[in-house]
């Protein structure tokens, strides 16, 4: 899989997919993630990618014409299953959408940023608009760096252990069971015995009795959901 994600502050996410699993994935070759600095496609020599609304108003709006220009520059190297944007009013992300998003070939991502993005950029390019829940942030690059780990490990081969994707929270509308390692006793507070007793069908039924219970507790929503 490839990303590329189009930023005004491509810095801001450098750092984090220069880590951890999103690091190994790339090196392993499972994916590979592109950032673009949108001042690079500014028609201005001051670099400028943003102007005031039309109608007057609080705040900067992205300008059609550099989007428009590193969207075409992409587009004439690649075809791009979904050109998504990062919006609080798109829809909201989770794990179903992590999965789907998960088996395409390349993403494009643009960041929005100050009051958001001409409208027509919207119209004439975007395929996808995600918000990452109901609270607003100074710009999608978080967004857009939260989704693409969420998609990234859910690539065969990214995860060390294959099958730990498939046993996430979620996965099946149910939160994961309570982990434990060593010691197998801290501070007089023991483990489950079930754990520790190898036997590994048992082991199975308690964990996803677990789910269900914490599913229950904490989100009777998804519980509903998961059709238990
Ligand atoms: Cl995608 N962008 C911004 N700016 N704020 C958000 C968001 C996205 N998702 C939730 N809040």
């Amino acid at each position: 899989m490839r990303i590329d994600i189009i930023s005004v502050v491509p810095k801001l996410m450098e750092s984090f997919f220069a880590h951890s699993i999103l690091k190994r994935g790339q090196e392993a070759g499972h994916v590979e993630v592109v950032l673009h600095d949108l001042r690079d496609y500014s028609l201005s020599k001051q670099r400028q990618v943003d102007d005031y609304a039309f109608g007057g108003g609080a705040g900067m709006v992205l300008s059609v014409e550099p989007i428009a220009r590193c969207i075409r520059h992409l587009q004439s190297e690649r075809h791009y299953d979904e050109i998504i944007y990062m919006t609080p009013d798109g829809e909201t992300f989770n794990q179903q959408t992590a999965n789907q998003l998960s088996l395409q070939g390349n993403l494009l991502f643009l960041c929005g940023h100050y009051k958001g993005v001409d409208q027509r950029v919207r119209d004439m390019f975007i395929t996808k608009e995600i918000s990452i829940g109901d609270y607003v942030l100074s710009g999608g690059e978080l967004a857009a760096a939260v989704c693409a780990d969420a998609i990234i490990r859910l690539i065969p081969g990214v995860l060390n252990d294959e099958t730990s994707a498939l046993t996430d929270s979620f996965q099946d509308n149910l939160l994961a069971p309570p982990v434990y390692t060593r010691p197998a006793e801290f501070e007089g507070i023991g483990v489950p015995p079930v754990l520790l007793s190898g036997h590994e069908a048992k082991i199975n039924e308690w964990r996803f009795e677990q789910s269900i219970e914490r599913t229950k507790a904490r989100r009777p929503d998804l519980y509903q959901k998961s059709g238990l």
